[in-house]
């Protein structure tokens, strides 16, 4: 609780048990003058924590909030370990990006019974892990060297930056060598991207030239993103996933449109593929799908190892095609901290215990179910799978109650956005309100531009989310549209008059009438 003082004015923090330990209550926005005990420090923390909302209920986020005790433990124990200091950690490097001669032996646990997973070609290098293993999954060109081109980042925020940065010094040198200006780079993307490409484009100077939505059709179109490309177009940005209706946009048709394009006037303009979310999705459960590095024209693509990946907030991957697509002025060699370090991330330290969780759910989960599995673990695809069972449960209750119309797809990321058929008497804005005495959040908004008279609820399928959960908000969604239909009834009632106001009314009228009476005396 905050209270003021009425001397201060100063915004003081206090706490009903830690009061135990402190007697006087504690500035908000200053350090306080004197230490306090750590049971207070604790006390007092975990006493404001509780006012947060159960990450579980939170159907807000693509991010993780559920991982297994095991993992849990591997992230504490590597709590203290900046992931920066690789020669430090040579091991925890090793599991997340190619370093030379840093190559040990796998431990025990990878030797787990994983049949047909990225297990036996990561025997076979001991390096490079996570970066080799998510770079197999998007079918990267790799040799037998096993030296896939690719970084940890925070998120796919800080990868998306990295590979546009990539993308902006190509285009530069490329625009030098011919002795054409490059000034005025832009990048071509659907009006429904994430905000971190519009920070992209505003942090690094490149116009976006978004296209732009229309009702009914909530992706990036590939023909009008082809006929937005021009000689200063650094790249086209599809995304696996919009983060709006979990759709997938057609990479493939814009690939063939832009080799197309590309043939006809001399251009070289590549593609990135942002699958925050769907890169951990689409190679298990769509595995035909070409949107990877099948195509030819994708270079780069970012994957949120904190969503589908399915690691605690704090890590994203960017993996490139090939080594010519990540110019060498981008990466920085640094010697202090040891021997030579190459880095090309935008921070420079961070946790080593994403990284680590990360491998751990690779090794933990493989591919698929493994038949000797003896605790029954399922595998990513079985995951994945999982997910969108639960997401058609949600989409089919919710559609049944009649209110609303889904406007997400039966395939892509496994989400259910969902719009109201007749908003004139409430709005999404108003049922998610309601929602939330039940304790679920769940986002509700509005289409960006053309579509912005389109407004949506959404309710993200994580892992943890499983069916009774999907039931239960069903029904707790059933009771809130009774509600508002009770409530709307009432509003539209005419008014009941007071007693007060009905004596007034008799009396006016009656004194109207003798009025009336004593004027035709008189005449
Ligand atoms: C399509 C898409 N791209 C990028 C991002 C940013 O990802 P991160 O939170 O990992 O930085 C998101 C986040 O939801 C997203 O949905």
């Amino acid at each position: 609780m905050a209270v003021s003082t009425a001397q201060t004015g100063e915004s003081l923090h206090s706490s009903t048990f830690a009061s135990r330990y402190v007697r006087t209550a504690l500035p908000r926005f200053r350090i306080p003058e004197q230490s306090i005990p750590k049971e207070a420090a604790y006390q007092i923390i975990n006493d404001e924590l509780m006012l947060d909302c159960n990450p579980r209920l939170n159907l807000a986020s693509f991010v993780t909030t559920w991982m297994e005790p095991e993992c849990d433990k591997l992230m504490m124990a590597a709590i203290n370990k900046n992931y920066v200091n690789m020669d430090e950690y040579p091991v925890t490097t090793e599991l997340q990006v190619h370093k030379p001669n840093a190559a040990r032996p796998l431990h025990a646990a990878a030797s787990m019974s994983l049949t047909r997973t990225i297990l036996p070609r990561l025997r076979a290098r001991k390096q490079n892990r996570c970066v080799n293993m998510i770079a197999h999954l998007f079918n990267a060109p790799i040799g037998d060297d096993e030296t896939a081109v690719g970084v940890g980042t925070v998120g796919s925020s800080e990868a998306i930056m990295l590979a546009g940065l990539a993308f902006k010094r190509k285009w530069q040198n490329r625009r030098k060598a011919e002795g054409k200006p490059y000034d005025k780079p832009n990048i071509v993307t659907g009006a429904n991207v994430q905000v971190c490409w519009e920070k992209f484009a505003r942090y690094f100077e490149v116009e976006l030239k978004e296209v732009k939505l229309t009702e009914g059709y909530y992706v990036m179109n590939p023909e009008k993103a082809v006929e937005m490309v021009d000689e200063n177009t650094i790249c086209v940005a599809a995304i696996l996933g919009s983060t709006l209706t979990g759709e997938f946009e057609d990479v493939k048709l814009l690939n063939d449109l832009l080799t197309a394009k590309n043939a006809e006037t001399g251009w070289d303009t590549p593609i990135h593929v942002d699958a925050a979310s769907g890169g951990f999705i689409a190679p298990f459960i769509y595995p035909e799908l070409e949107w990877d590095f099948r195509l030819p024209l994708v270079k780069s693509i970012n994957v949120s190892g904190h969503k589908y990946g399915l690691v605690y907030a704090g890590v994203g991957w960017v993996i490139w095609r090939t080594k010519d697509d990540l110019p060498d002025e981008l990466i920085f060699h640094i010697n202090y901290l040891g021997a030579d370090q190459p880095t090309f991330t935008l921070n420079f330290s961070k946790g080593s215990n994403q990284i680590i969780a990360q491998y751990y759910q690779l090794i933990r989960l493989g591919f698929e179910k493994s038949d000797l599995a003896v605790d029954g673990a399922q595998g990513y695809k079985d995951i994945m799978q999982n997910c969108r069972d639960n997401a058609t449960v949600l989409r089919e209750g919710i559609e049944k109650m009649g209110y609303f119309e889904v406007v997400s797809k039966d395939s892509g990321v496994p989400l259910v956005a969902f719009s109201l058929r007749d908003s004139s008497r409430y709005t999404v804005f108003e049922v998610a309100e309601s929602l939330r005495r039940f304790g679920w959040i769940l986002p509700a908004y509005t289409m960006p531009a053309d579509a912005e008279h389109v407004a949506v609820m959404r309710v993200v399928i994580r892992e943890d989310f499983g069916r009774s959960l999907a039931e239960r908000l069903i029904a707790d969604l059933g009771k809130v549209m009774a509600d508002m239909d009770a409530h709307a009834a009432k509003k539209a009632e005419p008014a009941k008059k007071s007693v007060h106001q009905i004596e007034k009314e008799v009396t006016t009228y009656w004194r109207r009438l003798v009025d009336r009476k004593k004027g035709s005396l008189v005449c």
